[in-house]
C-alpha cells in the first residue's frame, strides 16, 4: 500500500532505468546488512507450506523473480530477503557490453507494462559470478546467459560456452535465453537445428564440469522461449528440448506484439521497438504454458512468466501446467511486497480449491 501510494509515485517520476537504478541500489543499501535483512526475509515469508522440489533443487516457495531485474547478481542477497523463492540473475554475456543506446526502457503505466530494449547491458559474466560469490542469496540462484552482440549468430556456441563455464560454480540451475527481441537473430536459435546443437555442445560441458567437481549431478538447463511462437516452432522446440534433457522451460520472454493495448498508439509508437512485458503478455504466456504442458503431458517443468501482479495471476499459471512462477513488470508495478503477497495469496487457493499440495494443482485447468 505504502508502496503504491507513496514509492511508486516517486519512483515513477524518474526515467524507467534511473528508477530501477536507484531501486537496485536501494536495496543493496538498506538490506546489505545480515541483521536487517534477516528481520526483512522474516516479514516476508509468505508460504506456508513445505519446500518444493523441482529438477533436483528445493525452493522454499514457487515465486521467483525473473531475469534481467539484476542483470549483474549485484542485489541477489537482498533480493531473496524479500520472500523470493528463487532469484534469476542475469542474462549476462561472456564479456562485458553496454546494451543500446538510452532511451531503451519505456512504461505503459495505462496498460500497466513495460516495453525495453536494454540489449543484454551487462557486466560479463565472470564478474557476475564473483558478485554473487561474494554475497549469495539464501533461496534457490538461476543464472540466465546470453549471446554477446559482437558475436555472429554462427559463432554461438562457443560464446554461450564461455558464459556457461563461468557462471557454472554459483549456478543452481543456467537458464538459457535464446528468446531476447534485441539482440540481432538471436530468436533463430529458437529453430530445430541450431537449438539442438547449442543443447547439445552445452550439455556435454555440463557433464565434463559435473564430472571435473565431483558433482553428484549436472546443473540443471532451463530454455528461455519467446511468446511470438507458432504451435509448430513450439512442437519442435519441444521435442529438441526433450531430447537434449533439458530441466524445464521458462515460458515467457517479452513479446514484440503490440496488441490489445489501453495506451494511444503514439505513445506505443514513440517507444519504438523492443520486447513488451506486463499485464498485455499475460494471456499469450498462459496459452503457451498450456500448450508446453500439452504437448508433454505434463511432463517437463514449466517456468511461468508473464503480467504475474497477483496470486490469481500466478495460480493461473500454475493451473496451465507451471510448476513455478517468476514475475518482473509486477514487482515494478506492486513493489517489495508482492513475493509475500503472491505466496500466502496461493496457499489460500490451494486450500480453497481443495488441494493438499502445489503439485496436484499444476495443470488443473487442462484436466
Ligand atoms: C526491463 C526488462 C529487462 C529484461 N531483461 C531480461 C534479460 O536480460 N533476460 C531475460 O531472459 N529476460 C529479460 N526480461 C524478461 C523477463 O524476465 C520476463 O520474461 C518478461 O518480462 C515477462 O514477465 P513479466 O511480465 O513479469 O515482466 C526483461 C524484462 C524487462 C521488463
Amino acid at each position: 500500500m505504502i508502496y503504491r501510494s507513496f514509492l511508486r509515485p516517486i519512483l515513477f517520476r524518474l526515467s524507467p532505468e534511473a528508477a530501477h537504478e536507484l531501486a537496485l541500489d536501494s536495496l543493496s543499501f538498506f538490506l546489505g546488512a545480515a541483521p536487517i535483512r534477516k528481520a526483512v526475509a522474516a516479514r516476508h515469508r509468505g508460504w506456508p507450506l513445505g519446500p518444493i522440489k523441482r529438477f533436483g533443487l528445493e525452493f522454499a516457495n514457487p515465486i521467483g523473480l525473473a531475469a534481467g531485474f539484476d542483470k549483474n547478481g549485484t542485489a541477489a542477497e537482498s533480493l531473496a530477503a524479500l520472500g523470493f523463492g528463487f532469484i534469476e540473475v542475469g542474462t549476462v554475456t561472456s564479456e562485458p557490453q553496454s546494451g543500446n543506446e538510452k532511451p531503451r526502457l519505456f512504461r505503459l503505466a495505462s496498460d500497466h507494462a513495460l516495453i525495453n530494449r536494454l540489449g543484454f547491458n551487462n557486466r560479463g559474466a565472470a564478474q557476475l559470478a564473483e558478485n554473487v560469490r561474494r554475497r549469495p542469496p539464501d533461496c534457490v540462484l538461476g543464472v540466465n546467459i546470453g549471446k554477446s552482440h559482437r558475436v555472429a549468430i554462427a559463432d554461438a556456441i562457443p560464446d554461450y560456452l564461455t558464459s556457461f563455464t563461468a557462471v557454472y560454480d554459483v549456478a543452481d540451475y543456467i537458464a538459457i535465453n535464446i528468446s531476447s527481441p534485441n539482440t540481432p537473430n538471436l530468436r533463430e536459435l529458437q529453430r530445430r537445428e541450431p537449438l539442438a546443437e547449442l543443447l547439445r555442445a552445452l550439455q556435454e560441458r555440463n557433464d565434463e564440469l559435473a564430472k571435473d567437481k565431483s558433482l553428484r549431478q549436472k546443473k540443471p538447463l532451463l530454455v528461455k522461449i519467446a511468446p511470438d511462437l507458432s504451435e509448430a516452432d513450439l512442437e519442435a522446440i519441444i521435442e529438441v528440448a526433450l531430447n537434449a534433457n533439458v530441466a524445464g522451460i521458462i515460458a515467457t520472454n517479452t513479446t514484440v506484439s503490440r496488441d490489445n493495448l489501453h495506451a494511444s498508439p503514439a505513445e506505443v509508437q514513440a517507444c519504438g521497438e523492443g520486447g513488451l512485458s506486463g499485464a498485455p503478455l499475460r494471456s499469450r504466456s498462459n496459452e503457451v504454458i498450456s500448450l508446453i504442458h500439452r504437448l508433454t503431458e505434463g511432463g517437463l517443468p514449466i517456468v511461468g512468466v508473464g503480467g504475474v501482479f497477483t496470486a490469481v495471476n500466478a495460480w493461473d499459471k500454475i493451473c496451465a501446467g507451471a510448476s513455478l512462477v517468476q514475475l518482473y513488470t509486477g514487482f515494478i508495478y506492486e513493489g517489495p511486497n508482492v513475493a509475500k503477497k503472491i505466496n500466502q495469496g496461493v496457499a489460500d487457493i490451494l486450500r480453497r480449491e481443495g488441494f493438499k499440495s502445489l503439485d496436484d494443482a499444476i495443470g488443473c485447468s487442462a484436466k
